[in-house]
């Protein structure tokens, strides 16, 4: 429709046709479906008028349930407009890739882009106008339970990564049909909730939240991204969704965001239990007044909006504008003229699981695995005939993810069926060895497990955390693996230390102990469909791993949060990281740094880094400085290196991290095979936010280093001079 019709349209619109635009409610209110809400559910409203005046559900299951809803819908509006359908596509529709903290590991935004592009054809198919993705919050507490839902605790890979889904999804025309639009989240600091606890209060500085909460939402902005939904928490002191300074002047104002603001759900009525609005009347008030267009659930707007205008307290104008951002978004998805978008049951057959899809799965659950341990045990030799497979997720079929879609877990390939594909002959022997729920506290299986692990050549131990133990609400205060499983491990690596520990789970976990005592350890996450079929290539080498940690692994608990662009401090507790140092920044009972480092992860070959080179010594603001890293397999097999390149700014007005990586490149050699990776290095990428706050470089000594987070290569040293 052209825009000045849409003018034309919302004049003949009624006061309440108008709210009606911003009222989202869930598909289940107006069709059965089986799909499981993301929250408490709202107050149930008169469906038939709700239906006549509604613009957008959330929460359907399929193209005939797209198809049906909109029917429904366009048969009793008066003007025709159609809905919006969105939904939660955080890691693949049907076809399962690892969860988005996997997905950082891989340190391959190309495959970030070809699992974007997967999601965006299957979503399509469905009937999907609009995914609530790409989520960027920055995440360094592993206690916090979204944290699997984030790509890392570092805002580079969280920025590059999340613009990359923004870009492969909405295409560069979103009325065509196999486009969706994306909603970037959870606007703003979600990700660092005191105590690690879900939903609660975060208190930051502006120069802190701008520092390393803020690019990566800017950078999926700044790729284009169609809406933006406010965080549930308080920031600040104000929760997001009526934070006026977030919304209007950061948002709006700084980086220009022209598109539709979502509220998470029921966030807005939630502003009365945040204590910051009297009653869900004056919490609409405040959440029009920072902007947010629709409310999600909760009908606040629904039953307070109209009279809110009537009244003059909000003003029409105000009201226009919010209900017109959401016409020009139906608008440029095409859907007055196509209401149905691309939800096609036929195309959903011919997709779903198809061969090219597992195939970028099972690639994307290898290259985002990582080897945190092999004393080399690994990989096993396809010679083996006989191998124990024990844990409580020997056979385990969740493997998809806290957000992966209602029933997807049936179709994930168990770590049976995956080495039975692989390898016909070998025999394997499955046992539990603790309670049927993963993490209950039933020993009794032990006995036979230890049996097994006794009898076979060689044994692989799958352990983790239960699959809903990460996600929305799912805040631990430890991170221990749950249950009997370490007494399991103990058991069975004194029957037979030739045992690799595979781990599944959704955060960080502290294995201080289990370090100590298995001699192989491969992080599996939670890697979607493939599951079975990559963890069977990379146990016996016909895959490589390669991924890297895109967030650390604390010692314990106690360590959290535990960034790895952490500040030197006054009085720095000196290397190495053993012994007790008094009067400096330091424990008593434990060393600082994490157990695995950010960027750590080993391969089956070997690389080494011959040097790093730059192409001059002093750099103007406006000149490039060239890094070179010079890298070598020097092993006996082809495998992938992640090439990071940390900076530290030696002297600043404000303290600096010791280390930040500000770029990384991924490159494949085969054995032997020696490459020179380069970088280009801008002032832009040494910029911070200084005393006064400003965005800004600011002259002196910088050290780049490669190698990863605590474990530096190679260091030279540059000087970026005044001008
Ligand atoms: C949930 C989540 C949000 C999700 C929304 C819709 O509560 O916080 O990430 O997109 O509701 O399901």
């Amino acid at each position: 429709m052209r825009e000045e019709k849409l003018g034309k349209l919302l004049a003949s619109m009624t006061l309440e046709e108008k709210v009606g635009q911003l009222v989202q409610c869930n598909a289940g209110q107006f069709i059965e479906n089986k799909m499981d809400i993301t929250g408490p559910d709202g107050e149930i409203l008169p469906a038939e008028e709700l239906n006549r005046v509604i613009g957008s559900v959330l929460t359907f299951e399929d193209a005939a349930q797209a198809r049906a809803l909109q029917d429904k819908h366009l048969a009793a509006d008066p003007h025709k407009i159609p809905l919006l359908l969105m939904l939660d596509v955080i890691h693949g529709l049907r076809t399962t890739y690892p969860i988005p903290l996997a997905m950082g590991c891989s340190f391959d935004d190309g495959l970030m882009t070809e699992c974007a592009d997967m999601a965006r054809k299957e979503a399509a198919a469905c009937g999907v106008h609009v995914t609530f993705n790409p989520m960027v919050d920055t995440a360094r507490d592993p206690r916090w339970g979204r944290i699997l839902e984030t790509n890392s605790e570092e805002p580079l890979i969280n920025s590059r990564m999340g613009a990359a889904f923004v870009r492969t999804a909405q295409g560069d025309d979103l009325s065509r049909k196999d486009n969706i639009a994306c909603c970037v989240k959870h606007y703003a600091g979600y990700g660092a909730p005191e105590g690690g606890r879900d939903y609660n209060t975060v208190d930051m500085s502006e120069r802190q939240l701008r520092e390393s909460y803020l690019p990566a939402y800017k950078a999926c902005v700044d790729a284009g991204a169609r809406l933006v939904m406010p965080s549930f928490n308080a920031l600040n002191g104000i929760p997001s969704v009526a934070n006026r300074w977030l919304m209007n002047q950061v948002l709006r104002g700084e980086w220009g965001f022209s598109g539709v603001v979502v509220s998470d759900y029921n966030a807005v009525g939630e502003l009365v239990a945040h204590g910051v609005a009297e009653n869900m009347k004056d919490a609409v008030r405040l959440a029009m007044a920072a902007g947010c267009d629709i409310d999600m659930v909760q009908n606040a707007y629904y039953l307070h909006l109209a009279e809110l205008v009537r009244e003059g307290t909000v003003s029409e104008e105000a009201l226009d504008k919010a209900v017109l951002r959401v016409l020009e978004l139906k608008n440029e998805l095409g859907l007055f003229e196509n209401p149905y978008h691309g939800a096609d049951e036929a195309k959903e057959r011919e997709i779903y699981l198809c061969p090219e899809h597992r195939e970028i799965a099972r690639r994307a659950a290898e290259e985002s695995a990582v080897l945190l341990k092999n004393d080399g045990i690994l990989p096993f030799p396809e010679t083996l005939r006989k191998v124990a497979l024990i844990g409580p997720f020997a056979e385990e079929r969740h493997l998809v993810g806290f957000w992966s879609r209602p029933g997807a877990w049936k179709d994930a390939v168990t770590l049976p069926e995956g080495l039975k594909a692989m390898l016909p002959a070998l025999e394997v022997i499955t046992e539990r060895g603790c309670g049927a729920e993963i993490g209950d506290t039933d020993i009794s299986g032990i006995e036979r497990a230890v049996a097994a692990a006794r009898e076979a050549e060689a044994v692989i131990l799958a352990l983790g955390e239960p699959e809903n133990d990460s996600g929305e609400g799912r805040s631990r205060a430890d991170l221990c693996l749950p249950g009997p499983q370490m007494e399991l491990a103990r058991r069975v690596l004194a029957a037979n230390p030739r045992t690799a520990v595979l781990l599944f789970n959704g955060r960080p976990l502290a294995l201080t102990e289990l370090d100590a005592i298995a001699p192989a350890v491969l992080e599996m996450w939670y890697p979607g469909t493939e599951a079975g079929s990559a963890a069977a290539r990379l146990l016996f080498g016909r895959a490589n791993p390669c991924g890297k940690l895109s967030a650390g692994f604390p010692r314990s608990v106690g360590q959290c949060p535990l960034p790895y662009n952490r500040m030197n401090t006054g009085r720095p507790k000196p290397q190495p990281d053993s012994g007790v140092f008094p009067f400096t920044s330091s424990y008593l009972d434990s060393p600082n740094l994490p157990l695995y480092s950010f960027g750590h992860g080993l391969s089956y070959t070997r690389f080494e880094t011959l040097d790093l080179t730059l192409s001059r010594e002093t750099i103007r603001p406006d000149e490039t400085l060239q890094v070179t890293v010079t890298v070598r397999n020097a092993g006996e097999r082809a495998g992938k290196e992640v090439v990071q390149l940390y900076l530290r700014d030696r002297a600043a007005s404000v303290v600096r991290p010791v280390q930040q990586l500000i770029d990384y490149k991924k490159v494949f050699l085969k054995p032997g095979e020696t490459a020179e990776v380069t970088f280009d290095v801008t002032e832009e990428q040494l910029r911070f936010w200084d005393y006064e706050c400003r965005y800004v470089s600011e002259p002196g000594a910088f050290e780049i280093s490669t190698g990863y987070a605590d474990h530096p290569e190679k260091t030279r040293v540059f000087t970026l001079t005044k001008d």
